[in-house]
Protein backbone atom coordinates (compact mmCIF):
# COMPACT_ATOMS: atom_id res chain seq x y z
CA UNK A 1 0.00 0.00 0.00
CA UNK A 2 1.00 3.30 -1.20
CA UNK A 3 2.03 5.88 2.16
CA UNK A 4 0.57 9.39 1.92
CA UNK A 5 3.12 11.83 2.73
CA UNK A 6 2.88 13.80 5.56
CA UNK A 7 4.40 16.45 4.70
CA UNK A 8 1.86 17.18 1.47
CA UNK A 9 -0.07 20.44 1.03
CA UNK A 10 -3.22 20.73 -0.84
CA UNK A 11 -1.12 22.95 -3.81
CA UNK A 12 0.88 19.33 -4.52
CA UNK A 13 -2.24 17.73 -5.51
CA UNK A 14 -4.78 20.56 -7.06
CA UNK A 15 -2.47 23.12 -8.31
CA UNK A 16 -5.06 25.51 -9.22
CA UNK A 17 -8.42 23.96 -7.50
CA UNK A 18 -8.92 26.57 -4.81
CA UNK A 19 -8.29 29.38 -6.62
CA UNK A 20 -10.48 28.96 -9.22
CA UNK A 21 -12.94 27.83 -6.39
CA UNK A 22 -12.96 31.05 -5.00
CA UNK A 23 -13.14 33.27 -7.76
CA UNK A 24 -16.07 30.93 -8.65
CA UNK A 25 -18.00 31.38 -5.46
CA UNK A 26 -18.29 34.95 -3.52
CA UNK A 27 -15.02 34.24 -1.01
CA UNK A 28 -13.32 37.13 -2.95
CA UNK A 29 -15.84 39.38 -1.88
CA UNK A 30 -15.88 37.99 2.00
CA UNK A 31 -11.95 38.64 1.83
CA UNK A 32 -12.51 42.20 0.83
CA UNK A 33 -15.55 42.68 3.39
CA UNK A 34 -13.02 41.41 5.97
CA UNK A 35 -10.50 43.18 5.51
CA UNK A 36 -12.16 46.42 5.15
CA UNK A 37 -13.94 45.89 8.51
CA UNK A 38 -10.62 44.95 10.31
CA UNK A 39 -9.45 48.20 8.65
CA UNK A 40 -12.08 50.36 10.47
CA UNK A 41 -11.23 48.77 14.03
CA UNK A 42 -7.96 50.80 13.36
CA UNK A 43 -9.60 53.51 11.89
CA UNK A 44 -7.96 52.97 8.50
CA UNK A 45 -4.52 53.78 10.54
CA UNK A 46 -1.56 51.97 9.35
CA UNK A 47 2.38 52.22 9.86
CA UNK A 48 4.72 52.40 7.06
CA UNK A 49 4.97 49.49 5.58
CA UNK A 50 3.59 47.88 2.24
CA UNK A 51 0.57 45.41 1.89
CA UNK A 52 0.81 41.74 1.03
CA UNK A 53 -1.54 38.90 0.33
CA UNK A 54 -0.20 35.43 0.64
CA UNK A 55 -2.23 33.24 -1.98
CA UNK A 56 -3.91 36.35 -4.10
CA UNK A 57 -5.42 33.75 -6.47
CA UNK A 58 -7.23 35.76 -8.81
CA UNK A 59 -8.39 38.92 -6.82
CA UNK A 60 -7.78 42.17 -6.99
CA UNK A 61 -8.66 43.37 -3.53
CA UNK A 62 -5.46 44.93 -2.87
CA UNK A 63 -5.67 47.12 -5.76
CA UNK A 64 -9.18 48.39 -4.49
CA UNK A 65 -7.98 48.93 -0.83
CA UNK A 66 -4.80 50.99 -2.16
CA UNK A 67 -6.69 52.88 -4.77
CA UNK A 68 -9.51 53.91 -1.34
CA UNK A 69 -7.02 54.18 1.21
CA UNK A 70 -3.42 53.94 0.90
CA UNK A 71 -2.82 55.28 -2.74
CA UNK A 72 0.91 55.66 -1.09
CA UNK A 73 1.57 51.92 -0.39
CA UNK A 74 3.13 49.46 -2.49
CA UNK A 75 1.00 46.32 -2.80
CA UNK A 76 2.30 43.00 -2.80
CA UNK A 77 0.97 39.64 -3.64
CA UNK A 78 2.08 36.06 -3.67
CA UNK A 79 0.51 32.63 -5.48
CA UNK A 80 1.70 29.60 -7.30
CA UNK A 81 0.38 31.16 -10.63
CA UNK A 82 -0.36 35.14 -11.08
CA UNK A 83 -3.98 34.31 -12.22
CA UNK A 84 -4.61 37.80 -12.65
CA UNK A 85 -1.53 39.02 -14.82
CA UNK A 86 -0.88 41.92 -12.36
CA UNK A 87 2.21 43.04 -12.32
CA UNK A 88 2.47 43.22 -8.37
CA UNK A 89 1.83 39.45 -8.29
CA UNK A 90 4.75 37.06 -7.80
CA UNK A 91 4.23 33.48 -8.96
CA UNK A 92 5.77 31.04 -6.34
CA UNK A 93 5.59 28.58 -4.15
CA UNK A 94 5.40 30.36 -0.61
CA UNK A 95 7.50 27.57 1.21
CA UNK A 96 10.23 28.62 -0.95
CA UNK A 97 9.78 32.58 -0.04
CA UNK A 98 12.60 32.76 3.00
CA UNK A 99 14.87 32.27 -0.16
CA UNK A 100 13.63 35.72 -1.94
CA UNK A 101 15.93 38.85 -0.07
CA UNK A 102 13.88 41.12 -2.22
CA UNK A 103 10.81 40.19 -0.66
CA UNK A 104 12.20 41.27 2.74
CA UNK A 105 10.54 44.72 3.04
CA UNK A 106 8.34 46.21 6.02
CA UNK A 107 4.95 45.03 5.97
CA UNK A 108 1.86 47.26 7.21
CA UNK A 109 -1.04 44.75 6.22
CA UNK A 110 -0.31 41.00 5.80
CA UNK A 111 -3.23 38.99 4.84
CA UNK A 112 -2.68 35.21 4.71
CA UNK A 113 -5.06 33.26 2.51
CA UNK A 114 -3.70 30.51 1.66
CA UNK A 115 -5.29 27.34 2.94
CA UNK A 116 -5.98 26.04 6.13
CA UNK A 117 -3.52 24.98 8.45
CA UNK A 118 -4.83 21.72 8.90
CA UNK A 119 -4.63 20.81 5.06
CA UNK A 120 -1.82 22.55 4.05
CA UNK A 121 0.49 23.49 7.23
CA UNK A 122 3.64 24.12 5.59
CA UNK A 123 2.22 26.39 3.19
CA UNK A 124 0.35 28.55 5.93
CA UNK A 125 3.35 28.55 8.37
CA UNK A 126 5.57 29.98 5.51
CA UNK A 127 3.12 32.70 4.97
CA UNK A 128 2.63 33.33 9.07
CA UNK A 129 6.56 33.26 8.79
CA UNK A 130 7.16 36.14 6.20
CA UNK A 131 4.35 38.15 7.87
CA UNK A 132 6.09 37.61 11.25
CA UNK A 133 8.57 38.21 10.61
CA UNK A 134 8.41 41.62 8.28
CA UNK A 135 4.90 43.23 9.92
CA UNK A 136 6.41 46.41 11.86
CA UNK A 137 4.84 47.47 15.02
CA UNK A 138 0.88 48.44 14.40
CA UNK A 139 0.83 46.03 11.33
CA UNK A 140 -2.29 44.19 11.21
CA UNK A 141 -2.41 40.30 10.06
CA UNK A 142 -5.40 38.78 8.69
CA UNK A 143 -5.60 34.82 8.18
CA UNK A 144 -8.19 32.97 6.29
CA UNK A 145 -9.59 30.65 8.86
CA UNK A 146 -11.67 27.37 8.48
CA UNK A 147 -15.44 28.28 9.73
CA UNK A 148 -15.64 24.70 11.27
CA UNK A 149 -15.35 25.80 14.94
CA UNK A 150 -13.15 21.95 15.48
CA UNK A 151 -10.40 24.10 13.45
CA UNK A 152 -10.59 27.57 14.86
CA UNK A 153 -8.42 28.09 17.06
CA UNK A 154 -5.80 26.00 15.72
CA UNK A 155 -2.97 25.69 15.67
CA UNK A 156 -2.51 27.66 19.46
CA UNK A 157 0.76 29.22 18.00
CA UNK A 158 -1.22 31.59 16.16
CA UNK A 159 -3.89 32.64 18.71
CA UNK A 160 -1.85 32.31 21.92
CA UNK A 161 0.62 35.04 20.96
CA UNK A 162 2.14 37.62 23.05
CA UNK A 163 2.79 39.73 20.28
CA UNK A 164 -0.57 39.66 18.32
CA UNK A 165 -3.42 40.91 19.78
CA UNK A 166 -6.86 39.61 18.12
CA UNK A 167 -9.07 42.44 17.33
CA UNK A 168 -11.79 40.40 14.97
CA UNK A 169 -12.83 37.38 14.76
CA UNK A 170 -15.81 36.14 12.05
CA UNK A 171 -16.93 33.48 10.22
CA UNK A 172 -13.77 32.63 7.74
CA UNK A 173 -11.32 35.26 9.04
CA UNK A 174 -9.31 36.39 12.07
CA UNK A 175 -7.63 39.89 12.46
CA UNK A 176 -4.80 40.91 14.75
CA UNK A 177 -2.73 43.98 15.19
CA UNK A 178 1.03 43.60 16.41
CA UNK A 179 2.04 45.35 19.54
CA UNK A 180 5.29 44.25 19.99
CA UNK A 181 8.34 43.00 18.10
C1 LIG B 1 -8.25 30.39 -0.64
S1 LIG B 1 -7.45 30.53 -2.20
C2 LIG B 1 -7.17 32.27 -2.40
C3 LIG B 1 -8.36 33.12 -2.61
C4 LIG B 1 -8.09 34.56 -2.96
N1 LIG B 1 -7.34 35.23 -1.91
C5 LIG B 1 -9.37 35.29 -3.24
O1 LIG B 1 -9.64 36.30 -2.56
O2 LIG B 1 -10.09 34.86 -4.14
C6 LIG B 1 -5.81 29.95 -1.75
C7 LIG B 1 -4.71 30.32 -2.74
O3 LIG B 1 -3.47 29.86 -2.22
C8 LIG B 1 -2.66 29.44 -3.31
N2 LIG B 1 -1.63 28.54 -2.78
C9 LIG B 1 -1.81 27.36 -2.13
N3 LIG B 1 -0.63 26.83 -1.77
C10 LIG B 1 0.33 27.69 -2.21
C11 LIG B 1 1.74 27.69 -2.13
N4 LIG B 1 2.43 26.69 -1.54
N5 LIG B 1 2.42 28.74 -2.67
C12 LIG B 1 1.75 29.76 -3.27
N6 LIG B 1 0.40 29.82 -3.37
C13 LIG B 1 -0.30 28.80 -2.83
C14 LIG B 1 -3.65 28.78 -4.26
O4 LIG B 1 -3.17 28.74 -5.58
C15 LIG B 1 -4.88 29.69 -4.10
O5 LIG B 1 -4.91 30.71 -5.07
Amino acid sequence: MKMKSMYKDRIDTRKDFSAENCFKSNWTQRVETSVRNVLKIVNFSLPEGIIVEYGVGYSINLEKIKADYYPEKDILGFDIKNFSGRPWVKDLDVRNICSYKEFKKPIALAINELPNWHESYITKQAGYDHAMNNLVVGGIYIEARQINPEFYDYPRHVYENDTLKKIYVQSGHIGFIKIKD
